[in-house]
């Protein structure tokens, strides 16, 4: 069975998670239930960032030890996807033994072999953002990340010689075109950070002491980035006594990251995987930002969304679909009340749910329920329904395929809304007025469960509760992905269930 090994980043553990942080969480889930449901053997790996002086003061803002601080985070993190029903198949602590044990080997082997070596280091420091910037790489003197203060620090530190592998990283980008995605953020990594050379990044620290220590120079603890980085490959057991699932899932298929970390991950870490003589990531996803009307998400604007009340009020579904199809493929996308309402009102209670529901009340009403021949006399319309339906698996699959999600969704609501429109050509209540329709209309009701079946095992991967629902909603348990292939995998004779409303429109008045 082909493997895929997709991760997140691991998360901060600085505040509470908001819709952000679940958007690159839920896509993740998403894109391994696609691929589960195409035969791989799927592994999703998340967790979090727990080290570094920023957490450290966190804590003590808190009164509490840095340890008790990551603790609660880690559950607060484990309760939220368990809400939003991610499907991650390891959690992975920086604080972890299996990680710290790792990560101090790894630095002495990269001391040893020459790539790590000690100088000093004086830089212009953003605390919050815990990266060193250089004079020039400064926005108006300020952080160009996150726009607030820097302060000129100076400290004793390890670099590790960046420079020695630019010129293979340089290599592996042109040979692998597809490396990072989207192109764009590949080009800007090439022409702003490789092509005029990488400096040599700091891999250490002494101004404070909550993160991993160097083993020979204890003083020192390891930059944060290195630390979390090595995430992806500690979780599998890299240099442990039990290092099977790294033989088996390494190298990851699919890095999914923000845009505001693709710089690490495409560049630090790559070479660093280099350094350690492992094979890269085949891909790595920079998505967009979730903004919001007056700009980016942030605790200082006060302007943050959490994803928990939204999941109270309108369900898990509601919002998974919103964030999952407005965010485009590498762009930004924004969250406001008024695009949410109406895309649960009209997409979901309207175009899915209506479409349900008309089609189980009309077999409930002409057929008492039951889907009762495998269609006859098949018309033109149905083989434009049958072909429309083949067309949007190939699509789904394009889409999906090169992680194009948000058109993935649009491509099955394509599906849905040529469903609908069937209704309204076929118009099966004019059929049912006629007794010599009866087995057109037969035909013309199954043709419509069969598309409901298709469209909803398509959705599947995105609102797998929803999905749920409408199977038994149809009474089917032919659900697989390879069912969808042919049209007509809907038995005949079978009884559908009670229709139920899936969404409840929000009035908006
Ligand atoms: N700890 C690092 C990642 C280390 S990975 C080896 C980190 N953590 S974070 O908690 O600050 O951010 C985690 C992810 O959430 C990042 O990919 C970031 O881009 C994403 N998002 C944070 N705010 C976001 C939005 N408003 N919208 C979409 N994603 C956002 O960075």
């Amino acid at each position: 069975m082909q493997k895929f090994y997709i991760t997140t980043p691991i998360y901060y553990p600085s505040g509470k998670f908001h819709i952000g942080t679940a958007y690159t969480t839920a896509l993740a889930s998403t894109i391994k239930r696609y691929k589960k449901a195409r035969g791989f053997d799927a592994y999703m790996l998340t967790g979090m960032d727990e080290h570094g002086q920023k957490v450290q003061k966190v804590a003590e803002g808190r009164g509490k030890t840095p340890q008790e601080h990551v603790d609660e985070m880690a559950e607060e993190a484990k309760k939220i996807w368990s809400l939003m029903e991610i499907e991650y198949d390891d959690f992975i602590r920086t604080t972890d033994e299996r990680h710290t044990k790792v990560v101090e080997e790894i630095f002495d082997r990269l001391m040893e072999q020459g790539d790590i070596y000690k100088s000093e280091y004086e830089g212009w420091y953003c605390m919050p953002c815990e990266t060193y910037f250089t004079e020039t790489q400064l926005v108006d003197g300020k952080c160009p990340d996150c726009g607030r203060e820097v302060k000129k620090m100076k400290e004793e530190s390890y670099f590790f010689n960046m420079k020695k592998y630019a010129d293979r990283l340089i290599k592996f980008y042109n040979d692998n075109p597809e490396f990072i995605l989207p192109e764009s953020r590949k080009n800007e990594l090439f022409n702003n950070f490789l092509k005029p050379g990488l400096e040599d990044l700091c891999v250490s620290r002494t101004s404070f002491d909550w993160g991993v220590k160097v083993r020979k120079d204890p003083k020192h603890v390891v930059y944060v980035w290195l630390d979390a980085l090595t995430n992806y490959i500690t979780a599998l057991g890299y240099l442990s006594d039990d290092d099977s699932l790294m033989k088996k899932y390494w190298p990851a298929d699919l890095h999914i990251v923000g845009k505001d970390i693709i710089r690490f991950h495409g560049l630090y870490w790559p070479i660093f995987l280099m350094a350690l003589d492992l094979p890269l990531p085949k891909q790595i996803y920079a998505h967009g930002f979730i903004m919001m009307k007056d700009g980016k998400m942030s605790k200082s604007k006060g302007n943050v969304i959490c994803p928990e009340p939204l999941i109270e009020r309108y369900g898990l579904d509601a919002f998974k679909y919103f964030i999952l199809r407005e965010m485009s493929f590498g762009q930004d996308g924004t969250f406001t009340p008024e695009g949410f309402v109406e895309r649960f009102n009209f997409d979901l209670c309207n175009d899915l749910g209506n479409l349900l529901n008309r089609t189980i009340g009309m077999i409930n009403k002409y057929f008492g329920g039951e889907i009762t021949s495998y269609p006859t006399n098949i018309s033109d319309l149905d083989k434009e329904l049958e072909e429309f339906s083949k067309n949007s698996i190939k699509q789904v699959e394009e889409q999906f395929d090169t992680y194009h999600t948000s058109n993935a969704i649009i491509e099955t609501w394509n599906l849905v809304s040529r469903t609908n429109k069937y209704i309204d050509e076929t118009t099966p209540w004019i059929l049912a007025k006629d007794d010599s329709k009866k087995d057109r209309l037969a035909t013309v009701l199954y043709n419509l469960i069969e598309g409901i079946r298709i469209g909803t095992v398509l959705l599947r991967p995105f609102i797998p509760e929803t999905t749920e629902k409408i199977f038994k909603q149809i009474n089917t348990d032919n659900t697989s992905y390879d069912s969808v292939k042919e049209f007509g995998g809907y038995k005949s004779g079978t009884k559908v269930g009670t229709p139920e409303v899936l969404f409840k429109r929000i009035e908006t008045k």
